[in-house]
């Protein structure tokens, strides 16, 4: 009987073999995907890139079409914020834009939960009531207030000294933002989905780049009301009446 033993045990690892393709095919059914704790809190406030790139590959694959289906190149319909220096290279998806392209990873460094912030798939489209507009779906994902931060207006009207809008006065300043903010508002991007010392490098370089994400490509009506950090050289002893609703920090996440 002995020399059985190690066919037996051979035999208690074949299960092994037939789990594991079933285990990955329960993983990939989208339905049960889509349920994925990774989409919700509290496991969405520490995933890594990585683990949701694992199904979402094509977040950062995904290419615009070449041309529109009336036949427009894409390659020739610049928008107006696509000439501000720094923009480069063909057109691209939101989330390259983002995440790849060389000014993202330049002057940012977002990663999925930067933006994020699990929802909840069945609620939010707009099918779940009677009343509701069928056929209609609603991927209402994430919170604008975070856009807004970087495409708002520029709010010349709380900048001493500045009596318009940017395009306006740009030239007044010989497109300058750094000759004031050497002096005003010093503390700034200090959060963990901007890169501070590239910032400044490049706004150094080209204060359009500065403009890329205060008015430069504002998608909103309304400035982004910005936590003023107290600086420590010049600043005013009493704080303007505009300042008097603002938060006096941003979200804890930003800073872990
Ligand atoms: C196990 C695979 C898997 C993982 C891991 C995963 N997802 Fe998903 N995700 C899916 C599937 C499948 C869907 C549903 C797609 C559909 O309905 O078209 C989905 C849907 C989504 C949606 C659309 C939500 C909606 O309701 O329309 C977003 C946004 C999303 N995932 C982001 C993420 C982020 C961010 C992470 C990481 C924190 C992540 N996913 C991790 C598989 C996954
Ligand atoms: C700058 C913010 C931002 C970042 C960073 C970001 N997303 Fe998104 N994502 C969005 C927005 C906005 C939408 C569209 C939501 C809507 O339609 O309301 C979206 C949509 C999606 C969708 C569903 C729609 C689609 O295009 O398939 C998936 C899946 C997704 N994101 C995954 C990811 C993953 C994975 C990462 C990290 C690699 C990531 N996102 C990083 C803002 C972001
Ligand atoms: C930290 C600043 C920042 C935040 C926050 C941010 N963006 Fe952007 N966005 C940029 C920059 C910078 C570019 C230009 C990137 C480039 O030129 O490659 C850009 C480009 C874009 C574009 C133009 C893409 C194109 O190719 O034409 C859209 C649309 C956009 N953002 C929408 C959003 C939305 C929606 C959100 C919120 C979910 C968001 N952005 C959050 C900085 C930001
Ligand atoms: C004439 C000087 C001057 C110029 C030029 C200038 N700023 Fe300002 N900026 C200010 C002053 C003054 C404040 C407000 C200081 C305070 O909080 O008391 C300010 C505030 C800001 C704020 C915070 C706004 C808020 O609501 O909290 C941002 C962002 C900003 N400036 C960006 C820029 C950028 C980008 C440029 C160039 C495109 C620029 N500024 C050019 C003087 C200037
Ligand atoms: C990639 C986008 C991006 C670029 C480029 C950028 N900013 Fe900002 N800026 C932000 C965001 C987001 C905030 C709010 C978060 C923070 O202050 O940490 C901010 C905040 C500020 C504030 C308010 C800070 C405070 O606490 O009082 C000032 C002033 C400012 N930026 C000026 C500038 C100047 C000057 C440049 C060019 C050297 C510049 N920004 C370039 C995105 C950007």
């Amino acid at each position: 009987m002995q020399y059985r033993r190690p066919i037996v045990l051979a035999l208690l690892w074949l299960p092994m073999f037939f789990s594991t393709p079933v285990l990955a095919k329960a993983k990939s059914d989208p339905l049960s995907a889509r349920w994925n704790p990774l989409h919700f809190k509290p496991a969405i406030e520490n995933a890594r890139d990585e683990q949701c790139l694992a199904c979402h590959q094509d977040i950062l694959k995904r290419k615009p079409l070449p041309k529109s289906p009336a036949g427009v190149k894409a390659s020739d319909t610049h928008a107006w914020y696509q000439d501000l220096a720094g923009y480069s290279g063909p057109q691209e998806t939101f989330h390259r834009r983002h995440l790849v392209t060389p000014v993202a990873k330049r002057l940012m460094k977002f990663h999925c939960n930067t933006c994020h912030q699990g929802n909840d798939p069945r609620d939010e489209a707009s099918g779940s009531s009677e009343t509701a507009q069928k056929g209609l779906t609603l991927r209402k994902s994430v919170d604008p207030d975070i856009c807004l931060m970087c495409h708002g207006r520029f709010n010349y009207k709380v900048m001493a000294g500045l009596d318009g809008d940017w395009p306006q006065v740009r030239d007044t300043f010989n497109n300058d933002c750094i000759t004031c903010h050497k002096e005003f508002r010093t503390k700034r991007h200090k959060v963990n989905f901007l890169n501070e010392k590239e910032i400044e490098k490049a706004g150094a370089e080209n204060s359009d780049s500065c403009y890329g994400c205060h008015g430069g490509r504002a998608w909103y009506a309304i400035p982004y009301p910005y936590v003023r950090r107290p600086w420590l050289e010049r600043m005013p002893e009493v704080a303007p009446e505009w300042t008097k609703n603002r938060p006096k920090d941003y979200d804890p996440r930003f800073y872990k």
